[in-house]
């Protein structure tokens, strides 16, 4: 069995729209070691949430298709168990954080209700117990009077609140990973800072977590390794250092060019000329190469594939090797 705790290989996600068929995943692999945070970065629609969502069976079907791949968990394939199974390994071993904490929040059921259910359908337990851990876990993501919250509906907690119940949820089975699609969007930076701790504590213990993030900052505080997605595809992977210092991909670098965190130089935060191609129209070649300051005539008519350097580092670019440190 592979050692790493989670192996994505060649992932392909459609989705049937009225304007014709769009790959919103194109082919990719990818794996998380266990003790593990790897980040996923990448401009608005170039595929982050499908990949995450495509883990766990969720992409809404239809539109959406997995086409193919596999997703190896525990010498399990995850895209091709049957649904009993996986509503079995769904928030106990693997959970996962939504960018909106609507979606899987009941309007019906009491906060306390909820949290107690998800511990209950997989750990047996009475109804006081699960609870009190509950309880404990409204506390640890810091919401205040949790006896009292318990006893809420959703619709009575503001925005932050619910995404701080959702993430107490996410952890309270201590799974073996979280996938965090922009975790703490909703929440104030003293918030979102305890609940990173959070998570380098449960990745101190035996959790490994795919974070998706816009903000650059948070993905150096937190992640161990990144992959960098455009188009659908993954242009570039490397160890979080590593990237930072010496990104490869040109895409890479623009998309670091916005984020003065490093050398602490008070820059211009430069934008990315032009737009990510639709997925129903990407162009021929380097899905890059006409935002790319160095593409040549190759770039404009062959696809790079995402390729091993000497470093060990992964960069889907013909001239990668070119600005190598
Ligand atoms: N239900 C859907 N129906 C049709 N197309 C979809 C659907 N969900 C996603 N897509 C398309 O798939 C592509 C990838 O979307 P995805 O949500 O993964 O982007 P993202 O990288 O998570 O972006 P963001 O940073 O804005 O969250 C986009 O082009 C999007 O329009
Ligand atoms: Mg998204």
């Amino acid at each position: 069995m592979s050692k790493n705790l989670l192996d994505i290989s060649d992932l392909c996600v459609d989705f049937v729209t009225d304007e014709g068929v769009l790959r919103a995943v194109d082919h990719v692999s990818f794996s998380v070691a266990p003790n593990e945070v790897l980040g996923l970065v990448g401009e608005s629609g170039c595929g982050k949430s499908v990949t995450a969502m495509s883990i766990l069976s969720l992409i809404p079907s239809p539109p959406g298709k997995i086409c193919s791949g596999a997703a190896m968990f525990q010498g399990r394939d995850l895209l091709t168990l049957p649904h009993e199974a996986l509503r079995k390994i769904r928030g106990k071993d693997i959970s996962m954080i939504f960018q909106e904490p609507g979606s899987c929040l009941s309007p019906l059921h009491k906060v306390g209700e909820q949290l107690a259910e998800a511990v209950q359908l997989h750990y047996p337990m009475p109804r006081e117990k699960a609870l009190k851990k509950g309880r404990q876990w409204l506390e640890k993501v810091g919401i205040p009077e949790p006896e009292r919250m318990l006893k809420a509906y959703p619709f009575q907690l503001s925005g932050g609140m619910q995404q701080r119940v959702m993430i107490a949820m996410a952890m309270i089975n201590g799974p073996s990973l979280i996938i965090a699609d922009e975790p703490t969007t909703a929440l104030d930076v003293t918030i979102a800072s305890q609940i990173f701790d959070l998570m380098r504590h449960m990745r101190d213990e035996n959790t490994s977590v795919i974070l998706i993030s816009h903000d650059l900052g948070v993905i150096w505080e937190m992640c161990d390794r990144v992959l960098v997605m455009y188009a659908g595809r993954i242009v570039e992977e490397a160890e979080i250092k590593n990237l930072f210092e010496n990104p490869l991909h040109p895409y890479t670098r623009a998309l670091l060019r916005s984020v003065p965190v490093l050398d602490g130089e008070d820059r211009e935060l430069a934008t990315i000329e032009g737009q990510v191609p639709s997925p129903l129209n990407y162009p021929p070649g380097c899905r890059f190469h006409d935002r790319c300051p160095h593409a040549v005539e190759q770039c404009k008519k062959q696809s790079p594939e995402l390729r091993t350097l000497s470093t060990g580092k992964k960069a889907a670019c013909f001239f990668a090797e070119q600005w190598m440190k």
